[in-house]
């Protein structure tokens, strides 16, 4: 083996653009060799490995359907490339509105394909082939509330929580695993500022997030050998802010 395949290496799936990309781009200024995992976003993961080549590591793109049967040969890939593959960044998502009563059961199944069932199928393989590593799973602080606007990502997000335990107490002690649960960081294109400020009126911090703050939470998560199966919420506490209804706010009429 040459002293480049010694180098540890990291699949990051959905690492084509946005946040998958961030934490690929900062694996890579630490030395990771990345494995870039992407779906439809083809000439936007090409110029990734460029920028991440640029970078001194080696970088291979890795195109699979999350929802289809390339999932379960997709680790076996990436360590044939890479052997020295030690971490697994579960960031790809899939993010589909619908009320539990209007979700048809394609869309139940797609959600729960993309956000659950891969980062299933992925950590279980990663943790048959890879001796000693880090598994980290990126969540949704919309775990902490109950919005079925979203049923289905938002159930499937849930479950995805509850791996995270259950897996870091199968795989410890050779392989940690924790999430990362994002607040209001890098909301889609079709959020308007408007949206975004009435979002942050319900955020203790009283501001959106940082990409390089979700990326500082992976870094910990990374460097803290201690710390395994938690979800950290990395949202300025806007899943701690609420109160529900209290006796002393209640004005006499109120309920008329
Ligand atoms: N952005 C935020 O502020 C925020 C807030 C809370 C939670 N999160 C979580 O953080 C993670 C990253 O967020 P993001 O906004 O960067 O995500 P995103 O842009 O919505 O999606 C990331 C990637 O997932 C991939 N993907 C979707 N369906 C797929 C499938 N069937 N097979 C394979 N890949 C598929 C897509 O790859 P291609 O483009 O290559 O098709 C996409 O680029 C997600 O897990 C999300 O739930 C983000």
């Amino acid at each position: 083996m040459t002293e480049i395949d010694l180098r540890p290496a990291a699949l990051v799936t959905g690492a084509a653009t946005r946040l998958g990309l961030a934490f690929a781009r900062a694996l890579a200024m630490q030395g990771f060799d990345i494995a870039l995992h992407y779906h439809h976003s083809k000439s936007e993961a090409e110029a990734a490995i460029d920028e991440i080549t640029a970078l001194g590591v080696h970088c291979q793109g890795f195109q699979c359907d999350l929802a289809g049967e390339g999932v379960n040969t997709l680790v076996d890939e990436v360590v044939e490339r890479f052997p020295a593959l030690q971490l697994l960044i579960n960031c790809a998502s899939a993010y589909t509105a619908a009320k539990i009563a209007e979700t048809t059961p394609a869309l139940l199944k797609q959600q729960f394909e993309v956000n659950f069932f891969a980062p299933f199928l992925l950590s279980g393989r990663f943790a048959s082939v890879v001796q000693r590593g880090a598994i980290i799973n990126i969540i949704d602080n919309k775990i902490a509330f109950q919005q079925n606007n979203y049923a289905a990502y938002l159930l499937s997000k849930k479950a995805l929580a509850e791996l995270t335990t259950l897996s870091a107490a199968e795989f410890a002690p050779n392989i940690r695993v924790n999430g990362i649960a994002p607040g209001v960081v890098l909301p889609g294109s079709n959020r308007t500022e408007d949206y975004i400020a009435w979002r942050v009126q319900g955020i203790p911090a009283g501001r959106q997030g940082h990409v390089s703050e979700l990326v500082a939470a992976m870094n910990y998560l990374l460097q803290n050998e201690f710390v395994t199966g938690q979800v950290l919420y990395v949202d300025g506490g806007e899943s701690i802010n609420q109160r529900g209804l209290n006796a002393e706010d209640y004005v006499p009429g109120s309920g008329s």
